[in-house]
């Protein structure tokens, strides 16, 4: 146990994002013991006039759904630690108010302000968190430092281009310091992804074969079986690129491309991820598919004229040693036909080939970050019989088979404890932000202007055609069944 008590305040309380994410987390930390009943106090906060008990009953109605017989009493004890304050984003009042709440638990678990640690999450729009970090700075933080802390963790969309996001971290930088602003991209707290140090530096069968020698292209995909229902106001400003590309798909390619760190420190790894986007070419056009979805701006908060795409599929080449002329193909997609994340690696031909096995596809190992994650290795192999044939195979790893015991955590359910901890390596830094902007802000003016345009393509279909013309001149073979 650390010395002092912690507060966690959520603003933006009575949200989306906070009922479905936020606060289903913090729960289920609870739940697992991270966050002591002895030591935490959760403050919801938002301008909703609502009562302690009004904003425990959203929550419970939420979480009640998953929660078995055995964990009600959890829930409970969970939600006695909620308190809610109202008050607006920008007035002293609130946050004066919220100041004088925290204060008080403090006080009564006899926590020194000095060493009490306070984690303010904005489950907000981004248009609000220079405001609200005033409020937080000029009102609610700890005034000595004998080990307590003030943290903050942000949402994306940090900005909209470069400029925009250049901004934003310049006026939260003016608040506080890299070391307390928490930048969550979600992605980075997932499974498979924190996974992939491991699996590329951990494992002397990969390290020779990680280059542009071996591998022939490398696809980072997303895919959704849903449109952007209830989010298409949100969605219609941003589009598919700053959606998913630009964070959660960049993001995935930092760990796929980076070189090894010097050691685990979170500083040493967001070096050679910072190192990788800066050796990322520019976009050419010519590499780009965009599309969106027939009936997307049939939704009244989207714009007749909307030119926004809810697809893409983007060619990266990285100017390095190792990547040269491996193409990383980012694609993402709203109202396709499955739900589906993966980063597929596939390797080149075999030279010299004598089984002529070349028509059925390449060595493939396909990282399937969800659903339902796995590892699987295309193989070619003799086929089981009389005859000396090849057929293609897989070596598999689903990790629900292999895992039967484990409980995968929930991205944020990670990313709030190592906020908790201090531990800041799945979070994205200011410079790396930067450069990941960097790379796709000419490609979204040209969009935003008009410049290029998305190709119309049925809700349920694989998007389109299109984007697969662009994966084949891009060097992807299809690799066929086993
Ligand atoms: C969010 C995007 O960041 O990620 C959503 O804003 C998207 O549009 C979501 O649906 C996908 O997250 P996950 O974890 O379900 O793949």
């Amino acid at each position: 146990r650390e010395a002092g008590c912690l507060s966690i305040i959520v603003l933006g309380a009575s949200g989306d994002l906070a009922k479905k994410k936020t606060f289903p987390a913090l729960f289920h930390l609870f739940l697992q013991g991270f966050l002591q009943e002895e030591d935490v106090h959760i403050f919801g906060y938002a301008r909703t006039k609502l009562s302690d008990d009004d904003l425990r009953a959203r929550i419970r109605g939420y979480l009640q759904k998953g929660v078995s017989a055995e964990q009600e009493d959890v829930l409970s004890r969970f939600l006695q630690l909620i308190k809610y304050v109202s008050g607006s984003y920008d007035s002293a009042d609130g946050f004066q108010l919220l100041n004088k709440a925290i204060s008080e638990h403090e006080i009564s678990k006899n926590s020194h302000p000095g060493i009490s640690r306070r984690l303010f999450y904005l489950a907000l729009p981004p248009s609000v968190y220079p405001s609200v970090c005033r409020m937080i700075r000029l009102y609610c933080t700890n005034t000595s430092d004998l080990g307590g802390w003030t943290r903050i963790v942000v949402e994306k969309p940090f900005g909209k281009d470069l400029n925009s996001a250049e901004d934003l971290s310049a006026q939260l930088g003016e608040l506080f310091t890299e070391e307390q602003l928490y930048r969550i991209d979600h992605y980075l707290g997932k499974e498979l992804v924190q996974n992939l140090l491991v699996l590329r530096f951990a494992n002397r069968l990969f390290l020779p074969l990680w280059n542009r020698d071996n591998i022939d292209n490398i696809q980072i995909v997303f895919r959704e079986d849903f449109g952007t229902e209830g989010r298409g106001g949100y969605f219609d400003e941003y589009g598919i690129i700053r959606d998913i590309i630009q964070n959660h798909l960049l993001q995935v390619l930092c760990l796929v491309a980076m070189e090894k760190p010097v050691s685990l420190k979170p500083e040493h790894i967001r070096d050679e991820k910072v190192k990788v986007l800066q050796s990322v070419l520019p976009i050419k056009h010519e590499e780009v598919v965009l599309g969106q979805y027939e009936g997307y701006k049939d939704d009244q908060t989207v714009s007749d004229s909307s030119n926004t795409p809810t697809f893409a599929t983007v060619v990266l080449r990285i100017h390095n040693e190792r990547w040269e002329g491996v193409p990383f193909i980012l694609k993402a997609g709203k109202a396709l036909d499955n739900r589906k994340a993966e980063i597929r690696i596939q390797f080149k031909d075999v030279p010299g080939d004598i089984f002529k096995c070349k028509k059925q596809g390449r060595n493939e190992f396909v990282i399937r970050l969800q659903p339902l994650e796995a590892m699987y290795m295309k193989l070619t192999l003799k086929k089981p019989g009389l005859e000396m044939s090849t057929i293609q195979s897989e070596l598999d790893l689903s990790y629900g088979l292999r895992y039967q015991d484990v409980k995968i955590p929930e991205a944020y359910e990670r990313l709030i404890l190592d906020t908790i901890r201090g531990d800041q390596q799945h979070f994205v830094r200011r410079d790396e932000l930067k450069v990941a902007w960097q790379i796709f802000t000419p490609l979204l003016h040209s969009i935003d202007n008009g410049e290029l345009k998305p190709i119309a393509y049925k809700p349920g279909s694989r998007g389109p055609e299109e984007a697969d013309e662009l994966l084949a001149r891009a060097g992807y073979v299809q690799t066929h069944g086993y």
